[in-house]
C-alpha cells in the first residue's frame, strides 16, 4: 500500500491518495479542495484511481470533489447515507460555520454544488482496491455519517476527523455528540490492535496502542461531564 498526503485548506486538512503498488488501483480519501497537485500525482504515476471516498461531508473533507469529479470522471464517489445532507449543503456550510462572505473569500471558501454521489457504502462493507481491501466502519458522533477505512492486512486505519493523534473531533457542530464519539471510536478504532498506524484527517499519524494508553479523551482522564 502506497499512501501520499497532501496537506490542503486553510484547515491543513490531510487529502490522501491511497494505492495498490502491485495493480495501481487506487481512492483519493477526503479531496480538501481543488489541487493541480494531487491529480498531477495521479496522471504522473500511472494511477488507476477507482473511487474519491469521503469519511464525511464536512467542506475542508470533500471541497475537492468537484475537481476530482471533473479530473477523474470514471472514478466513484463514495460516501455514507447519513452524510448526504451535510455533503450536498456544502455551498451553505461555511456560513452555517459562523464564517462571513468576506473570510470566506479570504480563505478561498466558496463553493459550487458538489457532483451526486455515485452510491453509498455501508457499515462493515469491503471495499477492494486492487490487492487492498478497506473495511468501512460507521463511526458517527462528529457527524452523522462519518466513516473510517481499517486496511487489516496493512495494519492502516484512516479515521477522519474521528480519532486525531492526542485528541478526538470536534461535537460542537451540527449532527456531532460527545457520547456517541467516544462509542463510536471505542467500537470501531480502539478495537483494532495496538500497532494499527492511524491516519488522521488533521495532523500527524499515530498509532491505536499510542491513543489508548495517551488519549485523555480514552483513558477517562479528561471527562467533560465530570465538571
Ligand atoms: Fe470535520
Amino acid at each position: 500500500m502506497i499512501v501520499k498526503t497532501f496537506v490542503l485548506t486553510a484547515f491543513q486538512q490531510n487529502t490522501r491518495v491511497v494505492s495498490c503498488g502491485e495493480t495501481k488501483k487506487a481512492i483519493c480519501i477526503d479531496p480538501g479542495e481543488p489541487s493541480a497537485e494531487v491529480a498531477e500525482y495521479i496522471h504522473d504515476t500511472g494511477l488507476d484511481l477507482q473511487a474519491v471516498i469521503l469519511t464525511h461531508g464536512h467542506l475542508d473533507h470533500v471541497g475537492g470533489t468537484s475537481f476530482m469529479h471533473e479530473e477523474f470522471p470514471e472514478a466513484e464517489i463514495l460516501l455514507h447515507k447519513e452524510e448526504e445532507d451535510l455533503y450536498y449543503a456544502l455551498p451553505q456550510q461555511p456560513l452555517a460555520m459562523g464564517m462571513s462572505p468576506h473570510q470566506l473569500r479570504a480563505l478561498g471558501m466558496e463553493y459550487d454544488q458538489p457532483p451526486r454521489a455515485t452510491r453509498n457504502v455501508e457499515h462493515e462493507e469491503i471495499l477492494n482496491v486492487g490487492n487492498l481491501r478497506f473495511e468501512i466502519r460507521h463511526c458517527p458522533g462528529h457527524t452523522l455519517g462519518h466513516i473510517v477505512l481499517a486496511e487489516q492486512n496493512e495494519k492502516v486505519v484512516f479515521t477522519g476527523d474521528c480519532l486525531f493523534s492526542g485528541t478526538i473531533g470536534r461535537t460542537d457542530l451540527p449532527g456531532g455528540d460527545h457520547q456517541r464519539l467516544i462509542g463510536s471510536i471505542n467500537k470501531n478504532v480502539m478495537s483494532l490492535d495496538d500497532d494499527f498506524t492511524v491516519m488522521c484527517g488533521h495532523g500527524p499519524d499515530t498509532t491505536v496502542g499510542r491513543e489508548r494508553t495517551g488519549n485523555p479523551f480514552l483513558t477517562g482522564l479528561y471527562q467533560p461531564d465530570r465538571g
